[in-house]
């Protein structure tokens, strides 16, 4: 009796560690996100600037205002809102933010 509890124990905790929900994935959501939807116009370093985009590592926006250009989209740029989730949205405007910085 005593063993099968442990054995349950052990399949539980087991669980646990490979259950992605449980670790922090953040930064790589935001990193494939970005990858699959961004890479095209801002390129992987984020100094593309096809079709008119910015370079992300000048950019000075807060996390709030990146939420936005994402969401709403802004002349070339399109609005990510039918796109994404907003959880997707946070997570690569984090990226970005975190990822791309100035050389100044
Ligand atoms: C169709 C091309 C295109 C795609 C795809 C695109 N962008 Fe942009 N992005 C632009 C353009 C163009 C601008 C400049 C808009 C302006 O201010 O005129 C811009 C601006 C931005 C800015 C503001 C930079 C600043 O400081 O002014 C951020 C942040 C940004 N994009 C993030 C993203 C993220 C994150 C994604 C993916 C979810 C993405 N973009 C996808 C074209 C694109």
């Amino acid at each position: 009796m005593k063993q099968y509890t442990l054995a349950i124990f052990v399949i539980a905790l087991v669980w646990a560690c490979n259950n992605p929900g449980v670790s922090n994935s953040d930064g790589d959501l935001g990193q494939s996100v970005f990858k699959k939807n961004c890479k095209l116009c801002h390129g992987a370093d984020g100094k593309q600037m096809l079709n008119g985009a910015k370079d992300l590592n000048l950019s000075t926006m807060t996390l709030e205002e990146r939420i936005n250009i994402i969401t709403n989209g802004k002349k070339v740029m399109v609005p990510f809102k039918d796109v994404l989730t907003a959880e997707q949205i946070k997570a690569v405007a984090q990226y970005t933010k975190d990822t791309f910085k100035s050389g100044k």
